[in-house]
């Protein structure tokens, strides 16, 4: 929902009293006319993520905020709201799509129920390494799977980065896809996570962000994946004792904006958002980067035991099949072959 701030909005109000009734706009769209008063006051939009104030994804967000404030000259503002403060992924999108929330960084995982191309970029092992996952999401084939947002009341400004998924548990040091067998481990909501965890033979669990931490508190399942700066940031090594760095899935966030906000926003303040959205995502990346050397180092003596070189031609080797499945169920056969060709 776009907020002005109290005084601004009544100040709006009371100029779209007088002078809108002619325009057929709405008090927050700017006109081009040139005798309209523009609005006083900045507009704050409101953007919820699930992760707290030290992931990348709120750090991304704060930076974002910075350079559309200076973007815009001061018309618009932008106001976080982490921890899953205004809900889970799935409910934030929703806001999204009823305009009752202007935007929202998540996993892109996260979002597969709106998108469901965006699995294509979770296929175990599909990047080569983060250049390659760079070319693909910032070139033709990302932005023409970000469109996919469009028919959802959603618009994809940008994907930014969460970071290269990685196997932790309460049970026991994993090396080979055999160790994974038997194990709960919590999946995000995506049905093809659910594919290869069952071709490795584990019990997939998906869950939302937001009860993981108990669930693995309270060891209703034994295992979870994520990047190692959630693993850090959000003090899953508390309740988890094993990491094996395997790699398994790039996982790309995105930066959103409701489809109900940014048509009401003038065309130059949807340019902030989407510049600022693009350029943030170096940003973001580095600050993911940087935050990851530093959790691997700080990983041991927060008590976890790192495994740094597991078997990761066998895992890929075991996983294959869920590349002829997706391509099928996605009819993505050719899309996939481009992304695995990109250089
Ligand atoms: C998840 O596992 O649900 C995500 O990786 C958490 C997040 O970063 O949104």
């Amino acid at each position: 929902m776009l907020r002005k701030k109290p005084f601004a909005f009544m100040a709006a109000m009371l100029v779209g009293l007088l002078v809108l009734s002619g325009c057929g706009g709405s008090g927050n769209k700017a006109s081009s006319n040139a005798g309209e008063k523009q609005q006083e006051g900045p507009i704050v939009l409101k953007l919820g993520h699930v992760l707290n104030e030290a992931s990348p994804f709120h750090k991304g967000a704060e930076e974002f905020a910075r350079a559309v404030k200076e973007k815009s000259g001061g018309r618009l503002e932008v106001k976080i709201f982490p921890n899953g403060q205004l809900g889970n992924d799935r409910t934030l999108a929703e806001a999204m799509q009823m305009g009752t929330l202007d935007m929202e960084v998540a996993g892109s995982a996260t979002l597969v129920g709106f998108v469901p191309r965006l699995q294509l970029f979770d296929l175990p092992f599909l990047f080569r390494d983060q250049q390659h996952a760079y070319k693909v999401l910032d070139g033709p084939i990302g932005k023409e799977v970000l469109k996919d947002f469009d028919q959802k009341g959603i618009v994809g400004l940008a994907f930014w980065e969460n970071g290269l998924r990685h196997l932790t548990n309460s049970v026991r040091p994993i090396k080979t896809p055999n160790d994974v067998k038997g194990l709960k481990i919590r999946v995000q909501e995506i049905p093809l996570h659910v594919s290869f965890w069952k071709i490795l033979g584990a019990d997939p669990t998906p869950m939302a962000w937001t009860e993981v931490y108990t669930a693995l508190q309270q060891k209703t399942v034994d295992g979870e994946e994520n990047p190692i700066q959630t693993i850090y940031t959000q003090k899953i090594y508390e309740v988890q004792k094993y990491i094996s760095l395997t790699g398994h899935v790039y996982g790309a966030a995105v930066i959103m904006v409701s489809k109900k906000t940014y048509d009401k926003l003038p065309a130059d303040l949807q340019k902030v958002l989407v510049e600022a959205a693009q350029e943030t995502a170096d940003w973001e990346r580095n600050y993911v980067k940087d935050l990851e050397d530093k959790a691997l180092k700080e990983l041991p003596g927060l008590g976890m035991e790192i495994e740094h070189n597991p078997d990761r031609e066998a895992f890929k080797a075991a996983v294959q099949p869920v590349y002829d499945e997706y391509a099928e169920k996605l009819n993505a056969k050719d899309l996939i072959e481009q992304i695995l060709n990109t250089k």
